[in-house]
Protein backbone atom coordinates (compact mmCIF):
# COMPACT_ATOMS: atom_id res chain seq x y z
CA UNK A 1 0.00 0.00 0.00
CA UNK A 2 3.02 2.49 -0.34
CA UNK A 3 3.73 4.30 -3.24
CA UNK A 4 5.50 7.37 -4.72
CA UNK A 5 2.42 9.02 -6.37
CA UNK A 6 1.35 12.33 -4.27
CA UNK A 7 -1.69 14.03 -6.63
CA UNK A 8 -4.99 12.62 -6.16
CA UNK A 9 -5.81 12.82 -10.07
CA UNK A 10 -5.15 9.74 -11.51
CA UNK A 11 -6.49 9.81 -14.96
CA UNK A 12 -6.53 6.98 -17.45
CA UNK A 13 -4.78 7.71 -20.58
CA UNK A 14 -7.29 8.12 -23.16
CA UNK A 15 -8.34 5.49 -24.88
CA UNK A 16 -7.74 3.26 -22.29
CA UNK A 17 -11.07 3.73 -20.87
CA UNK A 18 -12.51 1.25 -23.37
CA UNK A 19 -10.13 -1.40 -21.98
CA UNK A 20 -11.10 -0.46 -18.70
CA UNK A 21 -14.62 -0.99 -19.56
CA UNK A 22 -14.19 -4.19 -21.23
CA UNK A 23 -12.24 -5.19 -18.11
CA UNK A 24 -14.82 -3.99 -15.95
CA UNK A 25 -17.74 -5.81 -17.66
CA UNK A 26 -15.31 -9.21 -17.82
CA UNK A 27 -15.39 -9.25 -14.25
CA UNK A 28 -18.77 -8.06 -13.03
CA UNK A 29 -20.82 -8.85 -16.08
CA UNK A 30 -22.22 -6.96 -18.85
CA UNK A 31 -25.36 -6.03 -16.89
CA UNK A 32 -23.18 -4.29 -13.87
CA UNK A 33 -21.61 -1.95 -16.35
CA UNK A 34 -23.68 0.74 -18.08
CA UNK A 35 -22.38 3.61 -20.90
CA UNK A 36 -24.05 6.76 -22.10
CA UNK A 37 -27.77 6.94 -22.46
CA UNK A 38 -28.22 3.56 -20.03
CA UNK A 39 -26.74 5.58 -17.40
CA UNK A 40 -29.75 7.12 -15.42
CA UNK A 41 -30.06 10.39 -14.30
CA UNK A 42 -30.23 9.78 -10.93
CA UNK A 43 -25.66 8.91 -11.37
CA UNK A 44 -25.26 12.75 -12.69
CA UNK A 45 -25.76 14.98 -10.01
CA UNK A 46 -26.51 14.89 -6.33
CA UNK A 47 -28.81 17.07 -4.29
CA UNK A 48 -26.72 20.27 -5.37
CA UNK A 49 -27.93 20.14 -8.54
CA UNK A 50 -24.45 20.98 -9.68
CA UNK A 51 -23.70 20.85 -13.75
CA UNK A 52 -24.72 17.55 -14.32
CA UNK A 53 -22.29 15.08 -15.80
CA UNK A 54 -22.19 11.47 -17.83
CA UNK A 55 -19.37 9.28 -16.33
CA UNK A 56 -17.29 7.62 -18.83
CA UNK A 57 -18.99 4.37 -17.07
CA UNK A 58 -21.43 3.42 -13.97
CA UNK A 59 -20.69 0.20 -12.48
CA UNK A 60 -22.77 -1.32 -10.33
CA UNK A 61 -21.26 -4.64 -8.47
CA UNK A 62 -23.55 -7.23 -6.43
CA UNK A 63 -20.67 -7.78 -4.30
CA UNK A 64 -18.03 -6.53 -2.05
CA UNK A 65 -16.08 -9.23 -3.88
CA UNK A 66 -16.89 -7.70 -6.97
CA UNK A 67 -16.07 -3.80 -5.48
CA UNK A 68 -12.65 -5.16 -4.85
CA UNK A 69 -12.41 -6.68 -8.48
CA UNK A 70 -13.29 -3.61 -10.08
CA UNK A 71 -11.15 -1.42 -8.09
CA UNK A 72 -8.03 -3.56 -8.72
CA UNK A 73 -9.13 -3.41 -12.66
CA UNK A 74 -9.34 0.63 -12.36
CA UNK A 75 -6.22 1.14 -10.14
CA UNK A 76 -4.34 -0.98 -11.95
CA UNK A 77 -5.22 1.38 -15.35
CA UNK A 78 -4.90 4.36 -12.65
CA UNK A 79 -8.44 4.75 -13.98
CA UNK A 80 -10.45 7.41 -11.42
CA UNK A 81 -13.82 5.60 -9.54
CA UNK A 82 -16.15 7.75 -7.91
CA UNK A 83 -18.63 6.02 -5.09
CA UNK A 84 -21.87 6.82 -5.29
CA UNK A 85 -24.78 6.32 -2.86
CA UNK A 86 -28.01 8.13 -2.58
CA UNK A 87 -26.64 10.90 -4.46
CA UNK A 88 -28.27 13.17 -1.77
CA UNK A 89 -25.45 14.89 -0.98
CA UNK A 90 -25.00 18.34 -0.09
CA UNK A 91 -21.26 19.13 -1.30
CA UNK A 92 -21.00 17.65 -5.03
CA UNK A 93 -18.54 14.62 -3.69
CA UNK A 94 -20.74 12.19 -5.54
CA UNK A 95 -20.90 13.89 -9.06
CA UNK A 96 -18.26 12.12 -11.25
CA UNK A 97 -16.57 13.68 -14.65
CA UNK A 98 -16.83 12.75 -17.67
CA UNK A 99 -13.76 10.42 -17.11
CA UNK A 100 -14.78 9.40 -13.93
CA UNK A 101 -16.01 5.49 -13.46
CA UNK A 102 -18.85 6.28 -10.88
CA UNK A 103 -19.36 2.91 -8.35
CA UNK A 104 -23.03 3.08 -7.31
CA UNK A 105 -23.74 0.87 -4.15
CA UNK A 106 -27.25 0.54 -5.16
CA UNK A 107 -27.01 -3.35 -5.66
CA UNK A 108 -25.53 -4.07 -2.29
CA UNK A 109 -28.75 -2.68 -0.26
CA UNK A 110 -29.82 -5.02 3.09
CA UNK A 111 -29.74 -5.35 6.51
CA UNK A 112 -28.02 -8.86 6.73
CA UNK A 113 -28.13 -9.29 10.61
CA UNK A 114 -29.86 -7.69 13.87
CA UNK A 115 -27.89 -8.88 16.85
CA UNK A 116 -30.32 -8.48 19.89
CA UNK A 117 -27.44 -9.17 22.34
CA UNK A 118 -25.21 -6.83 20.88
CA UNK A 119 -28.10 -4.30 20.25
CA UNK A 120 -26.05 -4.09 16.55
CA UNK A 121 -27.50 -3.84 12.88
CA UNK A 122 -25.21 -5.47 10.16
CA UNK A 123 -26.04 -3.64 6.69
CA UNK A 124 -24.88 -3.57 3.61
CA UNK A 125 -23.59 0.26 2.49
CA UNK A 126 -26.17 0.21 -0.47
CA UNK A 127 -29.61 0.17 2.27
CA UNK A 128 -31.50 3.88 1.87
CA UNK A 129 -31.67 4.90 5.43
CA UNK A 130 -34.78 4.28 5.70
CA UNK A 131 -34.84 0.93 5.06
CA UNK A 132 -32.43 0.16 8.00
CA UNK A 133 -34.14 2.04 10.61
CA UNK A 134 -37.50 0.17 9.15
CA UNK A 135 -35.39 -3.24 10.16
CA UNK A 136 -34.29 -1.80 13.66
CA UNK A 137 -37.95 -0.40 14.76
CA UNK A 138 -39.22 -4.15 13.69
CA UNK A 139 -36.85 -6.11 16.06
CA UNK A 140 -37.95 -3.73 19.04
CA UNK A 141 -34.94 -0.98 18.72
CA UNK A 142 -34.04 1.99 17.13
CA UNK A 143 -31.33 3.55 14.67
CA UNK A 144 -30.91 6.86 15.55
CA UNK A 145 -29.54 8.21 12.80
CA UNK A 146 -32.50 10.50 11.26
CA UNK A 147 -31.95 13.06 8.50
CA UNK A 148 -34.84 14.47 5.82
CA UNK A 149 -33.23 12.49 3.02
CA UNK A 150 -33.85 9.47 5.50
CA UNK A 151 -35.92 7.86 2.07
CA UNK A 152 -33.05 8.07 -0.61
CA UNK A 153 -29.91 8.36 1.07
CA UNK A 154 -27.68 5.23 2.20
CA UNK A 155 -26.14 4.24 4.71
CA UNK A 156 -22.78 4.09 3.00
CA UNK A 157 -23.39 7.76 1.89
CA UNK A 158 -24.33 8.35 5.25
CA UNK A 159 -20.65 7.20 7.21
CA UNK A 160 -18.86 8.62 4.17
CA UNK A 161 -19.89 12.31 4.81
CA UNK A 162 -20.70 11.48 8.95
CA UNK A 163 -23.77 12.85 8.51
CA UNK A 164 -25.72 14.74 11.62
CA UNK A 165 -29.35 15.49 11.34
CA UNK A 166 -32.22 15.79 13.67
CA UNK A 167 -31.13 13.37 16.42
CA UNK A 168 -27.74 14.42 16.85
CA UNK A 169 -28.35 15.94 20.35
CA UNK A 170 -29.77 12.92 21.65
CA UNK A 171 -27.35 10.41 20.02
CA UNK A 172 -24.67 11.67 17.97
CA UNK A 173 -23.54 11.75 14.68
CA UNK A 174 -23.38 8.81 12.00
CA UNK A 175 -19.59 8.17 13.41
CA UNK A 176 -21.17 7.61 16.80
CA UNK A 177 -23.74 5.24 15.39
CA UNK A 178 -20.81 3.38 13.92
CA UNK A 179 -18.99 -0.10 15.29
CA UNK A 180 -17.72 -1.83 12.61
CA UNK A 181 -16.85 -1.31 8.77
CA UNK A 182 -15.78 -3.34 5.80
CA UNK A 183 -14.13 -0.99 3.46
CA UNK A 184 -12.57 -1.77 0.10
CA UNK A 185 -9.17 0.03 -0.13
CA UNK A 186 -8.47 1.53 -4.09
CA UNK A 187 -6.03 -1.33 -5.06
CA UNK A 188 -9.20 -4.01 -3.79
CA UNK A 189 -7.62 -4.95 -0.65
CA UNK A 190 -10.68 -5.70 1.26
CA UNK A 191 -10.82 -3.98 4.87
CA UNK A 192 -13.02 -6.07 7.33
CA UNK A 193 -13.18 -4.42 10.54
CA UNK A 194 -16.94 -5.63 11.07
CA UNK A 195 -16.65 -5.35 14.66
CA UNK A 196 -19.23 -5.65 17.01
CA UNK A 197 -17.58 -4.89 20.15
CA UNK A 198 -18.18 -1.40 22.16
CA UNK A 199 -14.40 -2.05 23.82
CA UNK A 200 -11.75 -2.71 21.23
CA UNK A 201 -8.16 -1.37 21.79
CA UNK A 202 -6.16 -3.17 19.73
CA UNK A 203 -4.27 -0.24 18.30
CA UNK A 204 -5.62 2.08 15.26
CA UNK A 205 -9.02 2.55 15.18
CA UNK A 206 -9.46 2.47 10.88
CA UNK A 207 -13.03 2.70 11.16
CA UNK A 208 -12.91 6.40 11.61
CA UNK A 209 -10.55 7.11 8.72
CA UNK A 210 -13.09 5.82 6.77
CA UNK A 211 -16.23 7.78 8.37
CA UNK A 212 -16.06 11.31 7.12
CA UNK A 213 -13.98 10.17 3.84
CA UNK A 214 -16.29 11.11 1.30
CA UNK A 215 -14.96 8.62 -0.64
CA UNK A 216 -11.58 9.41 -0.80
CA UNK A 217 -10.17 6.84 1.15
CA UNK A 218 -11.98 3.71 0.41
CA UNK A 219 -15.36 2.11 -0.60
CA UNK A 220 -17.49 1.44 1.97
CA UNK A 221 -19.28 -1.96 1.96
CA UNK A 222 -20.53 -3.07 4.99
CA UNK A 223 -21.60 -1.29 8.71
CA UNK A 224 -22.17 -2.42 12.15
CA UNK A 225 -24.11 0.22 13.84
CA UNK A 226 -25.27 0.24 17.27
CA UNK A 227 -29.38 0.02 18.00
CA UNK A 228 -30.65 1.70 21.01
CA UNK A 229 -33.91 1.08 22.97
CA UNK A 230 -37.16 2.87 20.90
CA UNK A 231 -38.32 6.55 22.68
CA UNK A 232 -41.72 5.19 22.55
CA UNK A 233 -42.43 8.55 24.10
CA UNK A 234 -41.99 11.11 21.64
CA UNK A 235 -43.70 14.50 22.48
CA UNK A 236 -42.97 17.43 20.15
CA UNK A 237 -43.59 21.22 20.11
CA UNK A 238 -43.03 24.29 18.16
CA UNK A 239 -41.89 27.58 20.06
CA UNK A 240 -41.52 30.97 19.31
CA UNK A 241 -39.15 32.99 21.28
CA UNK A 242 -37.92 36.41 21.62
CA UNK A 243 -34.31 35.85 20.35
CA UNK A 244 -31.51 33.65 19.30
CA UNK A 245 -30.33 34.25 23.05
CA UNK A 246 -33.54 33.14 24.46
CA UNK A 247 -33.58 29.91 22.27
CA UNK A 248 -30.52 28.61 24.05
CA UNK A 249 -31.87 29.52 27.22
CA UNK A 250 -34.88 27.31 26.66
CA UNK A 251 -32.28 24.57 25.33
CA UNK A 252 -30.61 24.28 28.58
CA UNK A 253 -34.03 24.31 30.44
CA UNK A 254 -34.94 21.43 29.16
CA UNK A 255 -31.77 19.94 29.07
CA UNK A 256 -31.57 20.56 32.87
CA UNK A 257 -35.02 18.80 33.17
CA UNK A 258 -34.77 16.20 30.75
CA UNK A 259 -31.21 15.57 29.91
CA UNK A 260 -30.88 13.18 27.62
CA UNK A 261 -34.25 13.26 26.91
CA UNK A 262 -34.56 16.03 24.88
CA UNK A 263 -34.83 13.97 21.45
CA UNK A 264 -34.44 17.33 18.95
CA UNK A 265 -33.88 21.40 18.70
CA UNK A 266 -34.33 22.59 15.46
CA UNK A 267 -34.00 26.42 15.23
CA UNK A 268 -35.77 28.67 12.80
CA UNK A 269 -35.37 32.38 11.46
CA UNK A 270 -38.77 33.83 10.17
CA UNK A 271 -37.03 33.60 6.34
CA UNK A 272 -37.01 29.85 6.80
CA UNK A 273 -40.25 29.31 8.96
CA UNK A 274 -42.29 31.35 6.27
CA UNK A 275 -40.61 29.55 3.69
CA UNK A 276 -41.43 25.72 5.37
CA UNK A 277 -45.20 26.81 6.49
CA UNK A 278 -45.89 27.85 2.86
CA UNK A 279 -44.96 24.34 2.20
CA UNK A 280 -47.22 22.72 4.37
CA UNK A 281 -51.08 21.77 3.28
CA UNK A 282 -52.63 24.86 4.76
CA UNK A 283 -49.91 27.60 3.92
CA UNK A 284 -50.61 29.15 7.27
CA UNK A 285 -48.68 28.96 10.34
CA UNK A 286 -49.73 27.64 13.73
CA UNK A 287 -49.40 30.84 15.18
CA UNK A 288 -51.37 33.96 15.06
CA UNK A 289 -48.93 36.46 14.84
CA UNK A 290 -45.30 36.22 13.30
CA UNK A 291 -42.08 36.08 15.50
CA UNK A 292 -38.55 36.57 15.68
CA UNK A 293 -37.55 33.21 16.17
CA UNK A 294 -39.12 29.75 16.17
CA UNK A 295 -37.41 25.95 17.95
CA UNK A 296 -38.87 22.91 16.68
CA UNK A 297 -38.40 20.77 20.07
CA UNK A 298 -38.86 17.36 20.43
CA UNK A 299 -38.69 15.40 24.27
CA UNK A 300 -38.07 11.71 23.52
CA UNK A 301 -37.79 9.19 26.17
CA UNK A 302 -38.51 5.61 26.74
CA UNK A 303 -41.28 5.30 28.91
CA UNK A 304 -44.71 4.25 26.27
CA UNK A 305 -46.81 5.52 29.33
CA UNK A 306 -45.47 9.03 29.46
CA UNK A 307 -48.27 11.30 28.18
CA UNK A 308 -45.98 14.41 28.12
CA UNK A 309 -47.34 16.08 31.35
CA UNK A 310 -44.30 17.25 32.01
CA UNK A 311 -42.70 17.70 29.04
CA UNK A 312 -45.87 20.78 28.66
CA UNK A 313 -45.56 21.84 32.39
CA UNK A 314 -42.49 22.72 31.74
CA UNK A 315 -43.15 24.95 28.54
CA UNK A 316 -46.17 26.26 30.00
CA UNK A 317 -44.08 27.56 33.19
CA UNK A 318 -41.55 28.98 30.53
CA UNK A 319 -44.48 30.87 28.91
CA UNK A 320 -46.13 32.20 32.28
CA UNK A 321 -42.14 33.43 32.49
CA UNK A 322 -41.90 35.46 29.54
CA UNK A 323 -39.44 32.98 28.09
CA UNK A 324 -41.36 31.84 25.52
CA UNK A 325 -43.99 34.18 23.46
CA UNK A 326 -45.33 31.09 22.28
CA UNK A 327 -45.85 27.28 21.85
CA UNK A 328 -48.33 25.26 20.03
CA UNK A 329 -48.01 20.99 21.38
CA UNK A 330 -48.70 18.58 18.68
CA UNK A 331 -51.64 16.23 20.21
CA UNK A 332 -51.00 13.07 17.66
CA UNK A 333 -48.21 11.66 15.14
CA UNK A 334 -49.92 13.63 12.51
CA UNK A 335 -49.10 17.01 14.19
CA UNK A 336 -46.19 16.09 15.04
CA UNK A 337 -45.47 15.35 11.18
CA UNK A 338 -47.17 18.36 10.46
CA UNK A 339 -44.80 20.21 12.67
CA UNK A 340 -41.65 18.84 11.07
CA UNK A 341 -42.93 19.44 7.61
CA UNK A 342 -41.85 22.88 8.22
CA UNK A 343 -38.62 21.97 8.72
CA UNK A 344 -38.16 19.68 6.59
CA UNK A 345 -38.79 22.16 4.02
CA UNK A 346 -34.73 21.62 2.70
CA UNK A 347 -35.89 19.11 0.31
CA UNK A 348 -37.42 21.59 -1.63
CA UNK A 349 -35.06 24.08 -1.73
CA UNK A 350 -33.55 22.35 -5.14
CA UNK A 351 -36.91 22.51 -6.69
CA UNK A 352 -37.93 25.97 -5.36
CA UNK A 353 -34.95 28.38 -5.71
CA UNK A 354 -31.16 28.44 -6.92
CA UNK A 355 -29.77 26.94 -3.43
CA UNK A 356 -25.80 28.36 -2.13
CA UNK A 357 -26.31 26.24 0.98
CA UNK A 358 -23.46 26.79 4.11
CA UNK A 359 -23.80 24.36 7.20
CA UNK A 360 -21.45 25.59 9.30
CA UNK A 361 -20.55 25.39 13.09
CA UNK A 362 -19.78 27.77 15.80
CA UNK A 363 -19.94 27.75 19.35
CA UNK A 364 -23.38 27.49 20.76
CA UNK A 365 -23.47 31.17 22.32
CA UNK A 366 -22.24 32.68 18.93
CA UNK A 367 -24.62 31.57 16.59
CA UNK A 368 -26.97 34.21 16.98
CA UNK A 369 -24.39 37.26 16.43
CA UNK A 370 -23.00 34.92 13.56
CA UNK A 371 -26.32 35.10 11.72
CA UNK A 372 -27.11 38.62 12.40
CA UNK A 373 -23.52 39.87 11.25
CA UNK A 374 -23.80 37.65 7.90
CA UNK A 375 -27.23 38.88 7.08
CA UNK A 376 -26.12 42.50 7.64
CA UNK A 377 -22.74 41.69 5.45
CA UNK A 378 -25.12 40.01 2.79
CA UNK A 379 -27.35 43.00 2.70
CA UNK A 380 -24.87 45.29 2.45
CA UNK A 381 -23.25 43.10 -0.63
CA UNK A 382 -26.35 42.72 -2.29
CA UNK A 383 -29.29 44.67 -1.02
CA UNK A 384 -32.02 42.37 -2.64
CA UNK A 385 -30.52 39.08 -1.63
CA UNK A 386 -32.65 36.75 -0.05
CA UNK A 387 -31.26 34.02 2.46
CA UNK A 388 -32.88 31.63 5.38
CA UNK A 389 -30.97 30.82 8.49
CA UNK A 390 -31.97 27.72 10.74
CA UNK A 391 -30.19 24.83 11.84
CA UNK A 392 -29.11 21.94 14.43
CA UNK A 393 -28.12 24.18 17.52
CA UNK A 394 -27.99 22.16 19.94
CA UNK A 395 -24.95 20.57 18.12
CA UNK A 396 -23.80 23.95 17.11
CA UNK A 397 -24.69 23.94 13.60
CA UNK A 398 -26.21 26.64 11.67
CA UNK A 399 -27.02 26.21 7.78
CA UNK A 400 -27.81 29.48 5.50
CA UNK A 401 -29.42 29.16 2.11
CA UNK A 402 -29.21 31.88 -0.35
CA UNK A 403 -31.00 32.08 -3.04
CA UNK A 404 -28.90 31.96 -5.83
CA UNK A 405 -31.68 34.30 -8.12
CA UNK A 406 -31.80 37.11 -5.70
CA UNK A 407 -27.85 37.75 -6.60
CA UNK A 408 -27.61 37.32 -10.37
CA UNK A 409 -24.34 37.90 -11.69
CA UNK A 410 -22.71 36.79 -8.29
CA UNK A 411 -20.33 33.71 -8.40
CA UNK A 412 -21.41 31.35 -5.79
CA UNK A 413 -18.09 31.74 -4.65
CA UNK A 414 -18.09 35.20 -3.60
CA UNK A 415 -21.26 34.46 -1.33
CA UNK A 416 -19.18 31.57 -0.19
CA UNK A 417 -16.14 34.09 0.25
CA UNK A 418 -17.88 36.72 2.17
CA UNK A 419 -19.07 34.14 4.53
CA UNK A 420 -16.34 32.41 5.68
CA UNK A 421 -14.66 35.11 5.64
CA UNK A 422 -17.04 36.37 8.75
CA UNK A 423 -16.44 32.63 10.05
CA UNK A 424 -13.00 32.91 10.98
CA UNK A 425 -12.19 35.09 13.40
CA UNK A 426 -14.67 32.87 15.43
CA UNK A 427 -12.91 29.22 14.79
CA UNK A 428 -16.07 27.90 13.03
CA UNK A 429 -15.79 24.99 11.22
CA UNK A 430 -16.49 25.41 7.14
CA UNK A 431 -18.91 21.58 7.50
CA UNK A 432 -20.57 20.93 10.65
CA UNK A 433 -22.27 17.99 8.50
CA UNK A 434 -22.48 17.91 5.03
CA UNK A 435 -18.69 17.78 4.52
CA UNK A 436 -16.26 18.86 2.14
CA UNK A 437 -16.69 17.68 -1.61
CA UNK A 438 -16.23 20.11 -4.19
CA UNK A 439 -18.00 22.97 -2.85
CA UNK A 440 -15.97 23.54 0.56
CA UNK A 441 -12.35 22.44 -0.78
CA UNK A 442 -10.67 25.69 -1.80
CA UNK A 443 -12.37 27.23 2.04
CA UNK A 444 -10.90 23.83 4.28
CA UNK A 445 -7.74 25.87 4.99
CA UNK A 446 -10.23 27.90 6.82
CA UNK A 447 -10.68 25.59 9.31
CA UNK A 448 -7.32 23.23 9.06
CA UNK A 449 -4.12 23.91 9.55
CA UNK A 450 -1.43 23.20 7.14
CA UNK A 451 -0.26 20.43 9.51
CA UNK A 452 -3.94 18.68 10.01
CA UNK A 453 -3.77 19.10 5.76
CA UNK A 454 -0.43 17.41 5.89
CA UNK A 455 -1.48 14.56 7.69
CA UNK A 456 -5.14 14.06 5.92
CA UNK A 457 -2.71 13.91 2.76
CA UNK A 458 0.00 11.23 4.25
CA UNK A 459 -2.87 9.27 5.00
CA UNK A 460 -4.60 9.76 1.37
CA UNK A 461 -0.67 8.80 -0.23
CA UNK A 462 -0.87 5.67 2.38
CA UNK A 463 -4.11 4.07 1.90
CA UNK A 464 -4.75 5.26 -1.76
CA UNK A 465 -0.91 5.90 -3.49
CA UNK A 466 -2.35 6.21 -7.46
CA UNK A 467 -5.17 8.58 -6.14
CA UNK A 468 -8.30 6.93 -8.28
CA UNK A 469 -10.69 7.60 -5.63
CA UNK A 470 -12.98 10.47 -6.05
CA UNK A 471 -9.90 12.57 -7.31
CA UNK A 472 -10.59 16.20 -6.74
CA UNK A 473 -12.61 15.86 -3.69
CA UNK A 474 -12.53 17.05 -0.81
CA UNK A 475 -8.61 17.64 0.12
CA UNK A 476 -7.43 21.33 -1.62
CA UNK A 477 -4.86 21.30 -4.39
CA UNK A 478 -1.33 21.66 -3.03
P1 LIG B 1 -24.05 10.60 -1.78
O1 LIG B 1 -24.59 11.95 -1.98
O2 LIG B 1 -24.30 9.62 -2.86
O3 LIG B 1 -22.47 10.70 -1.54
C1 LIG B 1 -21.94 11.57 -0.58
C2 LIG B 1 -20.42 11.34 -0.47
O4 LIG B 1 -20.17 10.05 0.05
C3 LIG B 1 -19.69 11.39 -1.80
O5 LIG B 1 -18.42 11.94 -1.58
C4 LIG B 1 -19.56 9.92 -2.19
O6 LIG B 1 -18.42 9.71 -3.02
C5 LIG B 1 -19.41 9.25 -0.86
N1 LIG B 1 -19.97 7.89 -0.78
C6 LIG B 1 -21.26 7.52 -0.96
N2 LIG B 1 -21.39 6.20 -0.71
C7 LIG B 1 -20.16 5.74 -0.38
C8 LIG B 1 -19.64 4.46 -0.03
N3 LIG B 1 -20.41 3.38 0.07
N4 LIG B 1 -18.31 4.36 0.24
C9 LIG B 1 -17.51 5.44 0.18
N5 LIG B 1 -17.94 6.66 -0.16
C10 LIG B 1 -19.25 6.81 -0.43
N6 LIG B 1 -26.90 15.75 5.89
C11 LIG B 1 -26.68 15.82 7.22
O7 LIG B 1 -25.58 15.52 7.66
N7 LIG B 1 -27.68 16.21 8.08
C12 LIG B 1 -28.91 16.55 7.66
O8 LIG B 1 -29.76 16.93 8.45
C13 LIG B 1 -29.18 16.43 6.28
N8 LIG B 1 -30.40 16.69 5.81
C14 LIG B 1 -30.64 16.57 4.48
C15 LIG B 1 -31.92 16.79 4.03
C16 LIG B 1 -32.20 16.67 2.68
C17 LIG B 1 -33.59 16.89 2.20
C18 LIG B 1 -31.17 16.33 1.77
C19 LIG B 1 -31.43 16.18 0.31
C20 LIG B 1 -29.89 16.10 2.22
C21 LIG B 1 -29.61 16.21 3.56
N9 LIG B 1 -28.35 15.98 4.08
C22 LIG B 1 -28.11 16.05 5.41
C23 LIG B 1 -27.23 15.68 3.16
C24 LIG B 1 -27.15 14.18 2.73
O9 LIG B 1 -28.36 13.56 2.78
C25 LIG B 1 -26.21 13.41 3.59
O10 LIG B 1 -24.93 13.94 3.41
C26 LIG B 1 -26.16 11.90 3.28
O11 LIG B 1 -25.45 11.30 4.31
C27 LIG B 1 -25.54 11.54 1.95
O12 LIG B 1 -25.83 10.17 1.67
P2 LIG B 1 -25.94 9.64 0.17
O13 LIG B 1 -26.08 8.16 0.23
O14 LIG B 1 -26.96 10.36 -0.58
O15 LIG B 1 -24.49 9.99 -0.38
C1 LIG C 1 -31.05 20.03 7.00
C2 LIG C 1 -30.02 19.78 5.96
C3 LIG C 1 -29.93 20.89 5.00
O1 LIG C 1 -30.70 20.15 8.16
O2 LIG C 1 -28.79 19.49 6.51
O3 LIG C 1 -32.24 20.11 6.67
ZN1 LIG D 1 -28.75 19.80 8.66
Amino acid sequence: MSGATTDQTATAAKGEIDTVIAALRDALGAEAVRTGEAIGERALTDWTRMTPTRPAALILPASTEQVSRALAICDAARQPVVPQGGMTGLAGGAIARDIDVALSLERMSGVEEIDTAAATMTVLAGTPLEVAQQAAADAGFELALDLGARGSCQIGGNLATNAGGNRVIQSGTARDQTLGLEVVLADGTVLSSLNKMVKNNTGYDLKHLFIGSEGTLGVITRAVLRLSPPRRSRHTALVALDHYDAAVALLNTLRARFGNDVGAFEIMWPDFFDFGVSLTSHARSPFDAPHPMYALIEHAGLDPDDDGQAFSRVLTDALEAGALRDAVIAQSLSDARALWTIREATAEFPLRLEPVNFDVSLPIGEIGRFADACRARFKQCWPGQVSYYFGHIGDSNLHVTVDGRSVPGVSHEAIDRELYALLAPYGGSVSAEHGIGVLKRAFLPVSRTQAELQAMRAIKRALDPHGILNPGKLLPDM
